[in-house]
């Protein structure tokens, strides 16, 4: 497993990887979605896992001018969960940005919790859309 800063050039293989987690990730990968995902991924930081020729997980994040490193998207195949492939993609935004906080907008505290990372603010929704 290889862990790489994402381009172009993967995007099929990155969309494969959204596809197979079926209607959970619908927003990223379907016919509208798509189109919008591609454009954001464009001005984000993403780091791909790679086991060969498959994408088996994804972070991406943004890097807020000096004031931190915030990671939107973290997910992992589901035929490779458990072989700390998440935890590595974590830690590799860690060592690139090594003078900046990173934070995650967690879906999932207990993985955050798991992982030992200390809570810090919360996200409210101010307006649905
Ligand atoms: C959450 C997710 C990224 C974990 O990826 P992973 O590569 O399987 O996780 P890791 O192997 O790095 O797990 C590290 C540890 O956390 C534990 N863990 C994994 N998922 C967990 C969960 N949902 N809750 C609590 N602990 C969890 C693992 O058992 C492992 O523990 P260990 O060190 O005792 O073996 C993956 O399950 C996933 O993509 N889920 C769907 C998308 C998602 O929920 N993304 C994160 C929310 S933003």
């Amino acid at each position: 497993m290889e862990i790489r800063r994402y381009s172009k050039a993967d995007e099929t293989l990155l969309f494969d990887l959204l596809i197979n987690e079926g209607d959970d990730w619908i927003d990223y990968h379907g016919p509208v979605g798509r189109i919008k995902y591609i454009k954001a991924l464009e001005s984000s930081i993403t780091y791909i896992a790679y086991d060969e020729n498959l994408v088996c997980g994804y972070v991406r994040c943004r890097e807020d001018d000096g004031f931190g490193v915030y990671i939107y998207d973290l997910l992992v195949r589901k035929t490779h969960r458990g072989r700390r492939i998440g935890k590595t993609l974590l830690e590799r935004v860690c060592e690139d940005f090594p003078n900046q906080p990173v934070y995650v907008m967690s879906d999932v505290d207990p993985y955050y919790e798991k992982l030992g990372y200390r809570r810090e603010g919360s996200i409210f929704k101010i307006k649905a859309k």
